[in-house]
């Protein structure tokens, strides 16, 4: 039986990943010649502009007491209606329940008592929000409903981001 090639007997990793990371290094243009590239922004705010005669209303009451009233399509989430409309609610973790910069305070406990109760995920968000109140919700859970027509919601005055170090 033939031995195999030299090229096939195993030395040390390192060495063998050496060539290849100085033909890598070879390649890399100097960083005044290196493209800037940027990724487009995903934005939030994707609502459905309500039909005639099927508009419901929400009221936002921004952090300066001014009201800012829209006609929005049932399913759309405030988070969203918000950025539409180019309100102050960040909406940080992108309405995935991770953080609490979409809080809400639901003006008028009618309206809240016909949103379905929150769900765990929400719970443990809102009991990080900066102000928490009996009625507070998270922006990017609340959709809109027929029983939530004419809802009105004020924005805290300051919202809190997590950050690594909140979990130390
Ligand atoms: S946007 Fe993060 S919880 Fe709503």
């Amino acid at each position: 039986m033939n031995a195999p090639p030299k090229s096939l007997i195993s030395t040390s990793a390192s060495a063998q990943c050496a060539p290849i990371f100085k033909a890598l290094q070879s390649r890399q243009l100097p960083l005044s010649r290196r493209a800037f590239s940027t990724t487009s922004q995903q934005r939030h705010g994707h609502v459905t502009p309500p039909k005639a005669g099927e508009e419901l209303w929400v009221t936002f009451i921004d952090k300066d007491g001014e009201e800012h009233k829209f006609a929005v399509s049932a399913g759309d989430n405030l988070l969203d209606i918000a950025q539409a409309n180019d309100l102050e609610m960040e909406g940080a973790c992108g309405g995935s329940c991770a953080c609490s910069t979409c809080h809400v305070i639901v003006e008028g406990e009618d309206h809240y008592d016909k949103m379905p109760e929150p769900e765990d995920d929400e719970n443990d968000m809102l009991d990080l929000a900066f102000g928490l109140t009996e009625t507070s919700r998270l922006g990017c859970q609340v959709k809109m409903t027929k029983e939530l027509d004419g809802l009105v919601v004020r924005l805290p005055s300051m919202t809190r981001n997590l950050q690594a170090s909140d979990f130390q």
